[in-house]
């Protein structure tokens, strides 16, 4: 098997001959079609991540074939097309992971390689509606956004959404899920390019988090958001509170600008505002989030493909934040 592997962090990725994987108890082989990133995966390279031990093979996300079964998997066949739920040991609780939640692609291999195992009980059947480019798209940003915007968000019909920093992964499937549960969607962006194609997915209009006092702007022309999604943090946050409606929430999932600077608490309970952190989801959101995209026919939002080969360049796309949606490797 061929696998681009992490050997030294902050250095590029090298592309291996491997041996071929064999299933163990319970665990599946799936032959990669696509696989797709996510910032996560730009995180590991430069360090910036609990438990590298290179060397190792990234990628979360990838859709394929399954072409080994190990013993005492049922149900599942040679030759079923399936993607990979990369959330694993969630445990019991809904209402947040365990300790021993684990992501596929560190510190496990992941599927930037031409096969990954897994075990059987995370493997889906590819959404009919979706090409291998699309399925791969789908997974850990489908579910990171899905339980962002309804499980922690808890988003109704009718609410105004701001959904921040539109050309990111996750971004693009909090837009179209919240627009296809009805809400009235807004979102920033440092281009104005991608408000434009935001606009064309649904969003009512977008503001350039760039510009001073886009949030006032925001606030003037469309009124408060009832629920926000963000996974910035940084300066920008202070924009978020005061863009809230009352009794707001805002779902943040991510800190891509570090830390806010100023948060102020004053704001947060007089407008008697629900701050709410959310990672990922649980086997119970990933199958939500999978009957959600298919009785809504949604189809992931791609960027560019890159040939497996070519996954340094496709890397240095999202670390440049030029993508609008999911960055594919073809396999
Ligand atoms: N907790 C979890 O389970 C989980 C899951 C997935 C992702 N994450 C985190 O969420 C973040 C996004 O992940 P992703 O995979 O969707 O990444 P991505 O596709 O690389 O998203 C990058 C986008 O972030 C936006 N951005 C960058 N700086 C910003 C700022 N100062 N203010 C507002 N937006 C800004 C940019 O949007 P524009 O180009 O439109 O300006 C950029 O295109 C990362 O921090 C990631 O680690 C967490």
């Amino acid at each position: 098997m061929k696998s681009l592997v992490l050997t030294e962090l902050k250095t590029p990725l090298q592309l291996e001959e491997r041996p071929d994987l064999e299933p163990g108890d319970g665990e599946v082989v799936v032959q990669l079609k696509a696989a797709a990133l996510n910032r996560r995966d730009y995180w590991i390279t430069q360090g910036l991540y609990p438990g590298i031990e290179p060397p190792v093979t990234l990628g979360s996300d990838g859709a394929g074939v399954i072409s080994k079964i190990g013993s005492g998997v049922e149900g599942i066949s040679n030759g079923d097309e399936v993607l990979i739920n990369p959330g694993w040991n969630w445990g019991e609780d809904e209402s947040a992971q365990a300790s021993r939640f684990q992501i596929l692609g560190v510190p496990r291999d992941g599927t930037f390689a031409t096969e990954v195992l897994v075990p059987a009980d995370a493997v889906h059947a590819r959404p009919r509606h979706l090409n291998w480019h699309e399925a791969a798209a789908l997974p850990l940003a489908g579910v990171t956004a899905f339980r962002a915007v309804f499980s922690q968000g808890q988003l109704q019909a009718g609410e105004n959404v701001l959904v921040t920093g539109i050309g990111g992964g996750v971004a693009t499937f909090a837009l179209q899920f919240a627009k296809a549960a009805g809400a009235t969607v807004f979102v920033t962006s440092s281009s104005a390019t991608k408000i434009e194609r935001a606009c064309e997915l649904g969003a009512t209009a977008g503001f350039d988090y760039t510009d001073d006092g886009w949030a006032k702007r925001l606030q003037k022309e469309h009124g408060p958001m009832n629920l926000i999604i963000d996974s910035a943090g940084g300066d920008g946050y202070a924009g978020l509170i005061d863009v809230a409606a009352p009794g707001g929430r805002i779902v943040n999932y991510g800190a891509t600008a570090g830390p806010p600077k100023k948060f102020d608490l004053m704001k947060v309970f007089w407008k008697q505002l629900r701050v709410l952190g959310s990672t990922m989801g649980s086997p119970r959101d990933f199958a939500a989030m999978l009957e959600f995209v298919q009785s809504k026919q949604l189809r992931p939002v791609l960027d560019k493909s890159f040939p497996l080969e070519q996954g340094n360049e496709a890397l240095a796309r999202m670390r440049d934040c030029e993508q609008f949606g999911k960055i594919v490797l073809e396999i």
